[in-house]
């Protein structure tokens, strides 16, 4: 296939889509959520909430990584008009950049302007504990997937001064902690190696995983503002002597689920 045939379906993939969800009303919401791994809980704090599952979708493209529902939930998050995106997909499943971004760059189509993007990560920091919730203030693409389609992307960082400040002043009125940190990606599947661990902590990370920059960069390109949120799940690989699993990735983030909707349901009116 020429790259001019690709771009072009493309481009109508990503109108497909864009037309589905206006369908669904989808086009209604100020705030878009994309939840990462073990973080689907929040739907429950949605009122009148719609489910879409991705089924109804073509263009959708789907995970197969637990913890990934594979559905939107359209509602009210403490007021406001909002879509949740419960499973997201990542280049380490074979997906592409494109597939990876499509439906954040489908939510910017759609006019929606906020987006918060959340994940598992994994600490570089000795004191900071499973559990903890860290604000994307910046991050290192070490994917290198976004530079790889420059026509979207744009240059500098996409975390959003003002939605990050809104982050915290809704983390000081419920009372949760929330760090700051520089979320570094990688591509995976596999968990780092302690030296690599090494290297990210010589380079400025605070935070480790395998999403959620492509998304931000491509949504920040697209003219949405962006802020972000890790819950810290596991110590990176030779912080302390245990070795990151999926399953504990995902009961962790159970276990933080609380503070996590207190955090976000108290966010989404002040962003
Ligand atoms: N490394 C990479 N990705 C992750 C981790 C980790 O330790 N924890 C959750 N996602």
């Amino acid at each position: 296939m020429s790259p001019r045939a690709a771009a072009t379906s493309e481009a109508d993939q990503l109108a497909a889509l864009v037309e589905d969800l206006r369908a669904r009303e989808v086009g209604a919401c100020e705030l878009a959520i994309v939840l990462g791994s073990g973080l689907g809980v929040l739907a429950e704090r949605v009122e009148d909430a719609r489910v879409v599952d991705y089924t109804e979708l073509a263009a959708m493209p789907r995970s197969s990584v637990p913890g990934h529902a594979g559905k939107l939930v359209v509602g009210r998050l403490a007021g406001v008009r909002v879509v949740l995106q419960q499973g997201r997909v990542h280049l380490y499943e074979g997906f592409g950049y494109h597939e990876a971004t499509r439906a954040v760059r489908a939510f910017a189509s759609l006019g929606i302007i906020k987006l918060v993007l959340t994940n598992a990560a994994g600490s570089l920091r000795l004191a900071w504990n499973p559990g903890t919730l860290m604000r994307i203030e910046d991050h290192l693409d070490l994917q290198g997937k976004v530079r790889l389609a420059r026509k979207q992307a744009a240059n500098g960082s996409p975390w959003d001064k003002r939605l990050g400040a809104a982050l915290d002043a809704a983390a000081r009125h419920v009372d949760v902690a929330l760090e700051r940190g520089v979320y570094a990606a990688l591509l995976g599947p596999s968990y780092e190696t302690p030296a690599e661990i090494r290297m990210l902590r010589t380079f400025g990370a605070d935070a480790v995983g395998m999403s959620t920059v492509a998304e931000a960069q491509a949504a920040w390109a697209a003219g949405m503002r962006v802020a972000g949120v890790s819950c810290l799940t596991n110590h990176a690989a030779g912080v302390t002597d245990s070795v990151p699993n999926h399953e504990e990735v995902v009961e962790e983030g159970r276990k933080a689920s609380k503070r996590f909707c207190d955090l976000l349901e108290a966010a989404a009116p002040r962003l």
